[in-house]
């Protein structure tokens, strides 16, 4: 059987309560806080719930559940007020800190009885709830520790970092081709269809997740097999149909192998998520010789991106409030935003033919 407390200063109510309470619990009392403190020192992992009466001469009620907050049992024992105020401010200054329920007295045995069971069950769900988050928690913590370790020994290895030199070399070979690309078509048609390149070179730590994730060992073999976004560049183009003529004037040369395409423009990801994404194979020229690089290009206009990059904050900013509702209104604006690249890019149309 549960053990509960039942803590008042009138002798008739605790033995009411005592009366009603006891074919399903072991009760126990104290005839006043300094002394149901004490029974919680001494057995308050034994005990189930708490009864408190707020109106007790010396230490009453409120000063029993400061004391208790203090010593931090609040968070482990249920506490019912047995009371016969039924002032709002009151009560909602015990929900306030921290009380489960509130019986009104007279007391009606069948009610008292439920509301003693429900504020246990409740708690005992939130326990085991917060036990759950914490030792998530705790394993999260750990499995980052292992990342950063493992991170730490790539970074310090010669052939991880000779190949992250190598990814490097094809990230700035495909930089200089879209440059080229840009000057070019700039010179003909009288402007850029890129806006910026960035582009970054993913870090040991997500390396090393990733191919975890896809429970493969951490080789350098491994990293050029199985992952295909080490070396990535981003393009920011002005139009939609800047991005295809791009792609395909990059994906046209003739030792540029195409090995993947995801068209989200066409076929935007659920969320709203546009952009077009190409992994290249790319040769690198190394003292050695010549070396296939892969590398994830992605193109976007700028409205494009300016979504991504806020969707992104949203994802990994874990303590956004109406996540869902944020994520309705993305998609919204992801829907207002392809309107309107497609509008910009006829106004362009409409210019350019104005001026031929
Ligand atoms: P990753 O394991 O993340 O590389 O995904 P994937 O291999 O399935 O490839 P995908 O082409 O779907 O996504 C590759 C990259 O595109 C991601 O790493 C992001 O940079 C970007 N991306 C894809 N989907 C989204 C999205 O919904 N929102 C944002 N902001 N970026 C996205
Ligand atoms: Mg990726």
């Amino acid at each position: 059987m549960q053990k509960i407390l039942v803590v008042d200063d009138a002798e008739l109510n605790r033995e009411l309560l005592r009366d009603m309470l006891e074919d399903e619990f072991l009760v126990e009392t104290a005839e006043d806080g300094e002394r149901a403190l004490q029974k919680l020192q001494r057995r308050q992992s034994e005990l189930s719930a708490l009864l408190l009466d707020l109106h007790m001469p010396k230490f009453n009620g409120f000063a029993v559940i400061e004391e208790m907050r203090r010593r931090g049992w609040m968070e482990r024992i249920p506490v019912l007020i047995i009371s016969s105020e039924h002032a709002v401010e009151v009560e909602n200054r015990c929900f306030e800190l921290g009380v489960s329920d509130f019986i009104h007295k007279p007391f009606e045995g069948s009610i008292v009885k439920n509301r003693v069971k429900n504020a246990i069950e409740l708690f005992t769900c939130k326990l085991k709830l917060q036990q759950k988050v914490e030792e998530q928690e705790e394993t999260l913590r750990a499995k980052d520790q292992i990342i950063q370790r493992q991170a730490q020994k790539l970074r310090e290895a010669k052939p991880f970092n000779k190949l992250m030199l190598e990814y490097q070399s094809a990230i700035m070979e495909v930089e200089t081709r879209l440059k080229v690309l840009n000057a070019e078509f700039s010179q003909e048609y009288n402007r850029n269809p890129f806006e910026s390149i960035k582009s970054r070179l993913k870090t040991p730590e997500s390396i090393y997740e990733k191919l975890e994730r896809k429970g493969q060992p951490i080789t350098v073999e491994n990293v050029q097999e199985h992952l295909h976004d080490v070396a990535g560049l981003r393009v920011i183009c002005s139009f939609p149909d800047d991005i295809y003529r791009l792609a395909r004037l990059l994906t046209g040369q003739d030792d540029i192998i195409l090995l993947r395409e995801k068209d989200y423009i066409k076929e935007p990801k659920d969320n709203g998520y546009r952009s077009l994404h190409l992994i290249l194979s790319i040769p690198i020229f190394l003292p050695a010789g010549k070396k296939y690089m892969k590398v994830e290009v992605q193109f976007r206009t700028i409205a494009m991106d300016f979504w991504a990059s806020l969707e992104h904050k949203l994802k990994y900013k874990k303590t956004v409030d109406n996540t869902e509702e944020i994520v309705g209104q993305l998609k919204m604006c992801a829907d207002s935003i392809e309107e309107l690249d497609y509008r910009m890019q006829e106004i362009r149309d409409q210019i350019d033919r104005s001026h031929s």
